[in-house]
């Protein structure tokens, strides 16, 4: 019989809970770890935070006891994949790295040749190579790409869209070498149904920024547009209407309150903060 492989889900929250969920039912033993004590007891009682999760599946999936929620750094041993799903907020406007970094020392405690490590995190291109892997090398001893695998794979997810699900919605994966590569892509493979394999880590992390700064830019446009136009006496939904039935080169943005999500408002300042550290260049259009 193969042996069932373990996965371990480090940040239980809207990414990382839907994706232990799917570990389990492609058949993996997974820990769902998270430093929140009430946030893992809830889980352990069947309540989901998450509005994609039913407490139905939640509850499935602690049926199969191939589920395990767990705030014990422990409970990592022994893991063949850990993905890092962990906070990347700001902190005086600046990326806060400080929840990737302590995910990656727990994740290194319990690191063991042979095993893969995926960061998932939304952050800026070279964070893979140049923080997670050093942190994990140090606390573990192993060297990224020879002695383990380490990887990076954005999310995307869209919370309430029943078309484009964590499983149907395409993912980019990418690796530190081949080998990592192959290892992060046969993981993604087996939970989802398209993955996009990309060069190396940072063209991963910045597809990710690219995507979310693209709707960050044209929701602004779009916001800043509707004023002008009710000032102007123009309906912008007609206009959007009207410019929607351009078969290329349009794509429709509406207004609304604020700039979308709580992801849309940061991500596009780890791009700026980037370019601005590694060029010295302020990106003004971001
Ligand atoms: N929510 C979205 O729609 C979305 C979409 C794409 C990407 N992202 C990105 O994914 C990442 C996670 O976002 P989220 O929305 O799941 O955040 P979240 O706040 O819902 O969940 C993060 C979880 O991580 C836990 N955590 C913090 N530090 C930890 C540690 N050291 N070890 C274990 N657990 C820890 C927190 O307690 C929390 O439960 C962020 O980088 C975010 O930008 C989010």
């Amino acid at each position: 019989m193969q042996q069932v492989e373990k996965l371990v889900v480090v940040g239980q929250g809207y990414v990382g809970l839907p994706l232990a969920m799917h570990g389990v039912e492609a058949g993996y033993e997974v820990v769902g770890f998270d430093v929140d004590e009430r946030r893992v007891t809830e889980l352990s009682a069947g309540s989901s935070f998450v509005e994609d999760i039913s407490d139905a599946r939640l509850a499935a999936a602690l049926a199969t006891g191939r589920y395990q929620p767990s705030a014990d750094p422990k409970a990592l041993d022994g893991f063949d994949i850990a993905v890092i799903s962990v906070p990347t907020p700001l902190r005086d406007r600046l990326p806060d790295l400080s929840y990737v970094e302590t995910a990656s020392d727990i994740v290194g405690a319990s690191l063991r040749p042979g095993a893969t490590v995926i960061l998932e995190s939304t952050t800026y291109p070279g964070t893979t190579e140049e923080v997670v892997g050093p942190r994990l090398q140090a606390v573990a001893g192993l060297v990224p790409g020879v002695d383990f695998h380490l990887g990076y794979s954005p999310e995307r997810i869209d919370p309430g869209n029943p078309e484009w699900t964590l499983e149907t919605t395409p993912k980019v994966v990418s690796g530190v070498d081949d080998a990592s590569l192959g290892s992060v892509q046969r993981f993604y493979d087996s939970v989802v149904e398209c993955t996009v394999p990309v060069s190396s880590p940072r063209v991963a992390e910045m597809c990710k920024l690219l995507e979310n700064t693209f709707r960050h830019v044209n929701i602004a446009l779009v916001n800043e547009l509707a004023m002008f136009a009710s000032d102007l006496d123009v309906d912008i939904w007609e206009v959007i209407g009207a410019a929607s039935t351009k078969p290329f080169g349009f794509m429709p943005f509406t207004p609304g309150p604020g700039v979308g999500g709580h992801c849309l408002p940061i991500d596009p300042s780890y791009l700026s903060w980037k370019v601005q550290q590694s060029l010295g260049t302020p990106f003004r259009f971001v």
